[in-house]
């Protein structure tokens, strides 16, 4: 049975997060005099239209279990928030989704034009790496490499452009369970693992606690894409600022295509269950993590 559960304090904590990020981008990323801004502008209108902002959350709440700084949080949250809104940018290209709606604003190449719409996610991509290898995101120079080298792991393709390539050869195409699991652990629980990751590689975990937190992302990524494919399903576009019903009508091979509705929400619960169990060891430090794995699959947006 699915509980009515409240996420006011997460909320909250997401909005606190997300207030802090908009600073740091403001400072890195002001907006241009010159009137050879538009590339910038375009970045700022994609970083700045209102996305929940989780994977910067997720990476501040694991490196919150290691007391790392407010700073190398934000900072390496900044980065891996621009390489997601690049890959939400081109996502919605007529290329590929043919979006114009994103976060109840018009998409990036509808706002300006699809060639602003290519630079603009290009420059969010490598901006990103920008952020990440600059002294002040870590004092470490061996930390700063492996922060890049867990962002362009999972950005390129053996992670999310893998994934966006095998979504598209999956439309009108029967896919087993296992394909489908290996597409959206690639298209958007390889982003989701690097922000809990980076989190651990700023607080010098473990190794033994790295894999924990690892596993615990692994779990609640794909749990996460699951409920976007039943949001997708089920939710007005109102609801979730972006046209809904897509994939049903690309005939898009999903876990809610392949088994229904209830079967998906179930095995998002159980791999929830299984996102839970592998914070044990951090006990109550752990507890936004929690409740941030409970959010992404009861959210409404
Ligand atoms: C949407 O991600 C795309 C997927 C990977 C499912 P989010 O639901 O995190 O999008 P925003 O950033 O909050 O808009
Ligand atoms: C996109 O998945 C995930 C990315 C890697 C960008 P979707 O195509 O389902 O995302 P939405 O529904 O457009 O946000
Ligand atoms: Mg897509
Ligand atoms: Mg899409
Ligand atoms: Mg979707």
């Amino acid at each position: 049975m699915t509980m009515v559960q409240d996420f006011s304090g997460l909320e909250a904590a997401l909005g606190d997060v997300s207030h802090a990020l908009g600073e740091t981008f403001d400072a890195l990323l002001p907006v241009p005099e010159s009137d050879d801004g538009r590339v910038v502008e375009a970045m700022r209108y994609a970083l700045f239209a209102g996305g929940k902002r989780l994977r910067p959350f997720l990476l501040r709440a694991t490196a919150d279990l290691f007391g790392v700084s407010l700073t190398s949080s934000l900072r390496a949250g900044a980065a891996i928030e621009c390489i997601h809104s690049y890959s939400l940018v081109h996502d919605d290209l007529p290329a590929m989704d043919d979006d114009d709606l994103r976060r109840g604003k018009p998409t990036v190449h509808k706002a300006f034009d699809e060639a602003t719409a290519i630079l603009a996610g290009d420059a969010l991509l490598t901006f990103a790496f920008e952020i990440l290898s600059d002294e002040s995101t870590h004092a470490d120079p061996r930390v700063r490499a492996q922060l890049v080298s867990v962002a362009a792991r999972a950005s390129g393709h053996h992670g999310m452009v893998g994934g966006q390539m095998l979504d598209l050869a999956a439309e009108h195409k029967q896919l087993t369970e296992r394909d489908i699991i290996r597409l959206q652990q690639m298209k958007t629980g390889a982003l989701i693992v690097s922000a809990v990751e980076m989190g651990a590689v700023l607080g010098k975990a473990s190794t033994h606690a790295r894999h924990a937190l690892v596993a615990y992302a692994r779990a609640m990524g794909l749990a996460f894409q699951i409920a976007d494919d039943l949001l997708d399903a089920t939710a007005s576009a109102d609801e979730m600022g972006k046209a809904t019903g897509k994939d049903a009508a690309a005939g898009k091979a999903t876990l809610v295509s392949l088994w229904g509705e209830d079967a998906a929400r179930e095995k998002a619960e159980i791999l929830t269950d299984q996102a839970l169990s592998y914070l044990k060891e951090f006990g109550s430090k752990a507890e936004l993590l929690r409740e941030v794995a409970q959010f992404a699959i009861h959210r409404r947006r």
